[in-house]
């Protein structure tokens, strides 16, 4: 990471989950960047220190907490934690996601398959329940959840992953209404096919835009950038096509 620079979320804190590795790691050095105080979130110790270490190598600042989004008390801790560094939280992205249990349904391993919903749609739903209090102590904030283009039709052998990703985003849509007296938004980043850990080994959709984790990074910025009582309940998407 080079120096930071266009410091325009100096003085927020972003909580971001998945921040280990790609999306949420690419997202993470460029809220950093961009001046923003990062909590680094995943179950990787490793990964986040890592992510961490490369934004107070840039001059920024950041932390890295363990915590699993399918355990609420984990991620409860979370941002205790991060008001207790920083002072409070402004800026919440989920990045935190597994596509387990791939496969034609009649096949799948139901475990797999809950364990796909548990961290997807329930880890969004921990993450969000618990930053709320904060966010409200703050006078409003913006909640940032990593949807997908499976949630739109049906795809084979994604049925866990299509399902959490639906679900989620219903959940973006209930949270934007019932926090918009607080000044908390709530909208959906859809990157479309970026090469990370997640899709190595499947089939990425063709003739699509296939990204690197840092191609994220601008709509992740644009919708930070907002004001918190600006766009919410939108679904922001880098796919080529609906
Ligand atoms: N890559 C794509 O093409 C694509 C497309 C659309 C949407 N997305 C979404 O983008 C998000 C990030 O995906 P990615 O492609 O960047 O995947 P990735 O490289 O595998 O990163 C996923 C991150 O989530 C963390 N994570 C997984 N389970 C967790 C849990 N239970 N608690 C806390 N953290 C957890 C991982 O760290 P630990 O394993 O250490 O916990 C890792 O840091 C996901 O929500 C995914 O569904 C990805």
């Amino acid at each position: 990471m080079s120096q930071i620079e266009g410091k325009f979320l100096q003085g927020k804190v972003a909580v971001i989950t998945g921040a280990g590795r790609g999306i949420g790691c690419a997202i993470a050095l460029a809220y950093a960047r961009a001046g923003a105080a990062v909590v680094c979130s995943a179950r990787r110790e490793a990964d986040i220190q890592e992510t961490a270490a490369l934004i107070q190598a840039a001059g920024g600042r950041a932390i890295a907490h363990v915590a699993d989004v399918a355990d609420y008390a984990s991620v409860s801790v979370l941002f205790c934690r991060a008001e207790e560094a920083f002072g409070g939280v402004d800026i919440v992205v989920g990045s935190a996601g597994v596509a387990l249990g791939q496969g034609k349904i009649a096949d799948s391993d139901p475990a797999l398959w809950r364990k796909t919903i548990d961290v997807n749609l329930i880890g969004a739903y921990h993450t969000a329940h618990a930053a709320i209090p904060y966010l409200r102590r703050r006078g409003g904030g913006k909640i940032i959840m990593i949807g997908s283009g499976h949630r739109k039709r049906p795809r084979p052998n994604s049925s866990a992953y299509s399902c959490s990703k639906s679900g989620l985003w219903m959940l973006i849509e209930s949270l934007a209404v019932e926090l918009e007296e607080d000044n908390i938004s709530v909208n959906e980043l859809i990157p479309g096919p970026v090469k990370t850990d997640l899709t190595s080994g499947l089939a990425l959709i063709p003739n699509e835009w296939v990204k690197e984790p840092e191609d994220v990074a601008p709509l992740a910025l644009f919708l930070a950038s907002l004001p918190d009582r600006g766009p919410s309940a939108q679904s922001f998407s880098l796919m080529r096509r609906a």
